[in-house]
């Protein structure tokens, strides 16, 4: 079906997450372990492998528009709408929930996230399986997701059985959430869909979130976190930031969108892709690349503020706060 994963690794996925075993597999955005979600049981199996607190809901990944109301009880018009133009794609709904869905996936909540995802791997199993995917990024709790099979088995080791490898993910970052459940349509996580790009389809702004929107665990802050202390800044205190770190006799890993790398020992230098997209494609990659250098700290060139940079900003903003800051160095 793709060059690495064949029909029969899709049907052997398929039968494994219908015995209530997990499979991870590949998304357009990042990789996903799934789990059969109408199966109590074998959610509960993401949880423990992910080490993620139970009240933390999952997404479930469906292969076509038609099966929503199989999952959501209420389908509001914006919903068709924005599933019409971002469907099979990066974009996860948040839906009043149908009853049969168990408790296990939403974290006890009232609604249900879904999504159509684009990859061919996904759909494919999707197809094959035949009902929900409950989904998390496959990564452990807080950790950075996996953008390939190598990554997954970094994570889970042999805790997860069955890897579906198809590769690099295109997108790079997780799913951009809109809530669909109230009144009005609210971002609740940025991705490289744009809140511009889903307002042009809406004809009307999107909503700030409440302060009680529903639980997300993208929206911690700290989350998609290296070990090494990781901290943001303009281009030019990069460098002289590294400069003074190695005086001191520290190793210094960067990342910058600039091949200009000052010519010091002790510095890991890797330089991002200049545009969005690239860079997003590239971010978890490079963030264990530089984690994995053995260094004292990952100095990040901050990216520009601007609407297409807005979800590599918030997920570079969560690395920084889960890693403890200069003090830490
Ligand atoms: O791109 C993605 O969305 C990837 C791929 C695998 O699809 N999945 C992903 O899953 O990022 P996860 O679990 O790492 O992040 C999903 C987010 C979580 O922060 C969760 O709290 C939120 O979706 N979520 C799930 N159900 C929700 C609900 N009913 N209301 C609000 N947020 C919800
Ligand atoms: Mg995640």
């Amino acid at each position: 079906m793709t060059d690495s994963v064949s029909d029969l690794d899709i049907t052997r996925a398929a039968a494994q997450l219908k015995a209530g075993e997990l499979v991870a597999f590949p998304t357009e955005t990042v990789y996903g372990l799934g789990a059969d979600a109408s199966n109590t049981d074998a959610v509960r199996k993401v949880f423990v492998a992910k080490g993620r607190p139970a009240d933390h809901p999952l997404i479930v990944h469906i292969a076509d528009t038609v099966q929503l109301s199989n999952w959501a009880r209420e389908i509001p018009h914006a919903v068709h709408t924005l599933a019409q133009k971002f469907w099979p794609g990066p974009l996860t709904l948040v839906l009043k929930r149908h009853p049969n869905v168990p408790d296990a996936v939403t974290g006890g909540q009232d609604t249900v996230a879904i999504r159509v995802p684009s990859h061919p791997v996904a759909r494919a199993l999707l197809r094959a399986f035949g009902g929900g995917i409950a989904a998390p990024s496959a990564n452990r709790f807080g950790r950075v997701s996996s953008t390939t099979a190598a990554h997954v088995r970094e994570e889970f080791g042999d805790a997860v059985a069955c890897v579906l490898d198809g590769g690099a993910t295109d997108v790079g970052i997780e799913s951009t959430i809109v809530d669909c459940s109230g009144a009005a349509p609210t971002l609740l996580r940025p991705g490289m869909i744009t809140p511009q790009q889903i307002e042009a389809v809406l004809g009307k702004p999107l909503a700030a979130p409440q302060a009680k929107t529903p639980r997300v665990s993208g929206m911690l802050d700290k989350h998609y976190a290296p070990q090494t202390p990781l901290m943001q800044m303009e281009g030019d205190l990069v460098v002289e930031l590294a400069h003074s770190l190695v005086r001191q006799g520290k190793h210094v890993a960067v990342l910058a969108r600039t091949k200009l790398q000052p010519l010091l020992d002790n510095l890991t230098w890797v330089a991002a892709p200049v545009d969005a997209a690239g860079y997003a494609h590239d971010l978890y990659a490079n963030l264990r690349a530089l984690d994995h250098a053995g260094c004292d700290a990952i100095l990040v060139e901050q990216p520009p503020d601007e609407a297409e940079w807005l979800a590599i900003r918030d997920r570079l903003n969560r690395a920084a706060a889960g890693s403890g800051g200069t003090e830490t160095i």
